[in-house]
């Protein structure tokens, strides 16, 4: 194995025995722009700069503006740019153009279900729309969501509202888990047919406690849909202990996967419950248009239909590896670091900034939302963008109002006292 490696400042280095900080580099071959990735079951530091520098050349992203927005859309580090194009190639050159779905079971195995358990969707907002749709809801039929909404977990829900008069009930997550569970339970009915609510919320990033809710659900007979279109590749993500009925999630944002690929995770005993609305090629057992027949597949798979992109797909799953060789705790750890320390500078500075996420331990990863007293949240995104070269997320949702960062494997430690000392010069 060559052992050189070069880092971002330019010093080449060898790594004895190939390994880094415990971890073992790996070279790729030939060709590849990837150089390295460092990998193994073995606990990398969040603060381990000379590790996370490494991790950081598998990326083409710029450095320049500093990308603080991977709630928005995750950048791909350059194996998953290569595996899209290779895929696309050998369907190009062989006109075999199937493949998506050998992917199922990696996703699978990456949130702990079933291969048959996940549809393959293209975004989050897709797999709601399946859930939202297709339930048995009769009008007055209550759904339950909360006031920090991305407008794919809203508008799913408004328009079946629209449709067929089930009523939208909202509440406001509570600073702790059990104030959040007091407050759900305070507004089910006998009505209450659904909880539908983000896992991670868009706005903060506040990580709402999905297995107690779920349970809370199991135990009243309502069914639980997750919006969890910010866990997968944050923080581990196990549906099995969830304990959900669905969760929606997406391959681009914080698995860092090709733009455009999702997935909906319906759990077994819920197939049969959900009327599949939009239908075509490969969502059937069987039909006859003749006689007028049409069988679903028993499984999720009746959700997702016709062609997709064996390229996209084939990227998710080298995504799925990248994250399993840096290991998705050391991910979870380093963003949640990042993040942690942008908190602790900013509430130096006192009643001058209001920090929004909450504090409770597993109330929260790699996602803050703050307020900047002195400065509205449209203006402080404007000028952290124009004057400081920082992209960050504004969160006009709601009223919430707020601004939002994101830090992820492929920030460093620089871009946190970047975004720190330009709050500071504002606040
Ligand atoms: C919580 C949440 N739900 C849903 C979505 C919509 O995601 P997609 O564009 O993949 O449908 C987003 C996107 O930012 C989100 O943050």
């Amino acid at each position: 194995m060559d052992t050189r490696f070069v880092t971002r400042r330019g010093f080449i280095r060898t790594v004895a025995g190939g390994t880094l900080g415990g971890m073992a580099l790996y070279a790729f071959p030939e060709g590849s722009r990837a150089k390295y990735v460092v990998a193994g079951n073995r606990e990398i530091s969040p603060d381990d700069e000379q590790v996370w520098d490494v991790v950081r050349q598998q990326f083409p992203l710029q450095h320049e503006p500093i990308y603080l927005n991977n709630g928005t859309m995750g950048p791909s580090p350059y194996v998953v740019i290569d595996a899209v194009r290779a895929e696309m190639e050998r369907v190009d050159r062989t006109g075999q153009y199937g493949g998506w779905e050998q992917v199922r079971p990696k996703i699978a195995r990456f949130i702990n279900a079933d291969p048959e358990e996940v549809s393959l969707t293209h975004n989050v907002t897709e797999g709601i729309n399946v859930v939202a749709s297709g339930l048995p809801l009769k009008r007055g039929d209550e759904v339950i969501l909360t006031t920090h909404e991305h407008a794919g977990n809203a508008l799913p829900w408004l328009a079946r509202a629209r449709r067929d008069g089930i009523v939208l009930k909202v509440f406001t997550p509570g600073q702790t888990a059990a104030e959040t569970l007091t407050r759900i339970e305070d507004i089910c009915s006998p009505r209450t047919r659904v909880i539908a609510i983000p896992h991670v919320t868009c706005t903060t990033g506040h990580i709402l406690p999905g297995k107690e809710i779920s349970a809370l659900g199991r135990q009243k007979g309502i069914w639980v849909m997750l919006d969890a279109a910010h866990t997968p590749g944050m923080v581990p993500l196990d549906v099995r202990d969830l304990g959900c009925d669905f969760l929606a999630s997406c391959g681009h944002k914080w698995m860092m996967g090709p733009k455009g690929t999702g997935f909906l995770f319906v759990r077994k005993e819920m197939v049969e419950t959900v009327e599949p609305v939009w239908v075509g090629g490969g969502s059937d057992a069987g039909w006859d248009l003749v006689k007028g027949t049409l069988t679903y597949r028993a499984d999720a798979h009746r959700f997702d239909f016709a062609s997709q992109s064996a390229a996209l797909y084939t990227g998710l799953g080298a995504a799925i590896d990248f994250l399993h060789q840096i290991g998705m705790q050391n991910v979870a750890n380093r963003g949640r670091a990042l993040a942690g320390w942008i908190r602790r500078e900013l509430s130096e500075l006192g009643d001058r900034v209001e920090i929004l996420t909450p504090e409770e331990e597993g109330g929260y990863a790699s996602i803050l939302g703050f307020r900047v007293r002195s400065c509205p949240f449209d203006r402080l995104h404007a000028l952290l963008l124009e004057t400081h070269r920082i992209i960050t997320r504004m969160v006009p949702e709601n009223g919430v109002n707020c601004n939002r960062v994101s830090t992820h494997i492929y920030n460093s430690t620089d871009d946190a006292a970047r975004l720190v000392d330009a709050i500071k010069r504002v606040a």
